[in-house]
């Protein structure tokens, strides 16, 4: 999704906002544009394609002055990715420039309003449309909060927005409903942003601003006002944790494979304040009722660590439970029992579908729980409770750690709950708390040698036309996300299945340069994933084992043995995840492919 951010302070403003809109890459964007205010001037300059080119473009300009502006990256909605649409966008007039995260739905109703009063609009964005609305309502008398208030009032739809006048050459104003915005208060300097990375260098005190709230920032000022009425607001700035090696890549090629790295410390994160004298509790879920029936609603990567955790709600906490895609359920009207909760799992807590899910679920008088990993996020603060997964800032756009990091805290819930119904046999608590002990520490062993194996066989398979990646109960939904990694990244057409679907249909897939990932932990399962493989096998199919160590009564036959160690039940997961990881990440750097950011996708997806 498009990135903003806004500066106003003592410092040269136009650096600083290029290196803010480069931390706020990793969310997706096709164009990308700044305007500063100079000479009481506003001066916007946009470019096509990377960073890059609007840096070349501003690389002559005279921009030493300006120490109030606003950036902008575009993932384009309207129209198409091009300099005319990139932001900020002028008011016809030329007296606001204004940049936009969302789509404002009834645009095409208010430019028909200003072409008939002949305001004449030079890109296709409902965005300009915006800019307009609000020079459209700025008469002699009325001050730029009171007509920002009004056009926002009269706009439907989503939006962050960012605006400057030369009129007030050091205020920003910004707004949300329904896309993240921040405030970042400094000294002798404040900023808005999409996110927290694009201004963290400079200040960790953050003002989480909700939805119908609107902001007037000056260096030594910030206030916020109510939408609806523009009284004041009373708001407290919060001081984040993270760190800027958080926010960096920390020696790594790329983002996404710190992430991956960071792993064995997220589950030590997840699990530390939730594991006390050998039993789990989960704080967020004291105050609450075990629910009677469980609704776990998500979408992508998040979707299959709901399915991941599935059996454990219900064999561990007799909880029964379903897993639904959010923009499934929010289109067809779901029976919700009392008792029945929802869980909405989403490492932004910005996700539209997901918050739209939220919202039915509450109107629908259900308990919501949120699991996020950013906080202070629309989900996790829309949801009755909230419990943070503790990942850190993901950038890359592929989620690795923050899987991870759902995995674990959903396992502990499903503990947590069997604890609270008494349905958990002791043994299983004393088991998982065992294994998530010693969990870090053996896969930050096996990290490197996965990295090996997956760059070998990112080689023999990455010039391939399609994969096939199997799996049985908890190991199918991580075949679903080994797919959907390889798809993601590497552009090749994977698909995800239930190993025993295999002969409804895909089998006719199988043919010598057609490689089959399937994963074949030692568990209760293998046989049947055993016979799958020899399926494969026999209509030569190259096959890729992703098992443990041989052991007797365990033995497989495979193109290529995946070797990695036995964990103690689901926590085996965790392994074969990292693997499955790695794979796509291997291969996506093998075919040259851009890994933090990859092609048509953006980080999070706040629009439908
Ligand atoms: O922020 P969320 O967890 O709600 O995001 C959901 C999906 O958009 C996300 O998991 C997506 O599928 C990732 N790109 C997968 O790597």
């Amino acid at each position: 999704m498009c990135g903003i951010i806004g500066y106003t302070g003592h410092r040269p403003a136009v650096p600083l906002i290029l290196e803010g809109l480069h931390r706020l890459e990793y969310r997706g964007y096709d164009s990308s544009g700044v305007c500063f205010v100079q000479n009481k001037e506003l001066n916007v300059v946009r470019a096509k394609g990377k960073l890059t080119a609007l840096e070349e473009k501003l690389a002559g300009m005279e921009i030493s002055l300006a120490t109030t502006g606003i950036g902008h990256t575009r993932w384009a909605t309207h129209g198409e990715p091009n300099e005319s649409n990139a932001h900020p966008h002028k008011s016809f007039a030329g007296n606001l420039s204004l940049v936009h995260n969302g789509i404002i739905e009834n645009y095409q109703e208010t430019k028909k309003e200003l072409l008939a009063k002949g305001i004449q609009f030079f890109s296709d964005t409902d965005s300009e449309v915006l800019v307009n609305a609000v020079a459209n309502e700025l008469r002699p008398g009325v001050p730029l909060l009171e007509a920002f208030a009004a056009a926002l009032r009269k706009s439907t739809g989503a939006y962050a927005v960012a605006l400057l006048s030369p009129d007030e050459p050091n205020t920003i104003y910004a707004a949300r409903h329904s896309a993240p915005l921040l405030l970042g208060v400094g000294m002798g300097e404040n900023f808005v942003a999409s996110d927290i990375p694009a201004f963290l260098p400079y200040t960790k005190d953050v003002v989480f601003l909700e939805d119908g709230e609107i902001v007037r920032i000056t260096p030594t000022t910030w206030e916020v006002f109510s939408l609806a009425t523009l009284a004041p607001v009373a708001k407290k700035a919060q001081r984040i944790q993270w760190d800027m090696q958080a926010a960096e890549k920390g020696g790594f090629r790329h983002f996404m494979l710190k992430e991956i790295f960071e792993q064995p410390s997220v589950i030590t994160n997840c699990t530390a304040s939730r594991i006390q004298g050998g039993s789990v509790n989960v704080p967020e879920l004291a105050q609450k009722p075990v629910p009677s029936r469980l609704r776990i609603v998500a979408c992508g990567t998040s979707f299959h660590a709901g399915m991941w955790a599935q059996p454990l709600f219900e064999e561990w906490a007799g909880i029964p439970t379903t897993v639904e895609i959010a923009s499934e359920f929010r289109y067809r009207n779901p029976i919700l029992e009392k008792g029945e909760a929802v869980l909405v799992i989403s490492q932004s807590g910005e996700t539209a579908d997901t918050l739209a899910a939220l919202r039915i679920a509450r109107e629908k008088g259900c308990l919501v729980l949120g699991l996020c990993n950013v906080v202070g996020s629309s989900i996790a603060r829309e949801a009755d409770t909230v419990v943070y997964t503790q990942a850190g800032p993901e950038i890359s756009v592929a989620s690795t750690k923050a899987l991870c990091s759902q995995m674990v805290v959903l396992l502990l819930m499903a503990l947590h709950w069997g604890k609270a119904k008494g349905t958990l046999a002791p043994e299983i608590m004393q088991q998982a708390v065992a294994g998530l002990a010693t969990l870090p520490g053996q896969l930050e062993e096996t990290l490197p040698n996965l990295q090996t194996e997956a760059k070998n066989l990112a080689w023999r398979f990455a010039a391939c036309k399609g994969m096939l990646f199997m799996g049985r109960g908890q190991a199918y939904p991580l075949a679903l996300e080994g797919a959907l990694k390889v798809k993601e990244l590497s552009y090749i057409h994977a698909e995800g299945y239930a190993s025993g679907e295999m002969k409804h249909g895909p089998i006719a897939l199988i043919e010598p340069d057609f490689p089959s990932f399937i994963l074949a932990p030692h568990d209760a399962l293998f046989p049947k994933n055993k016979s799958n493989l020899e399926e494969v096998q026999a209509r030569r199919g190259p096959v890729i084992a992703l098992t443990n160590p041989p052991k007797p009564g365990f033995e497989l036959n495979a193109t290529h043995l995946w070797i990695i160690p036995e964990a103690w039940g689901p926590l085996g997961g965790f392994l074969q995840l990292a693997a499955l990881q790695m794979l796509s990440y291997e291969t996506a750097c093998h075919l040259g492919n851009d890994v933090d950011q990859p092609r048509n996708l953006a980080k999070s997806v706040t629009v439908e």
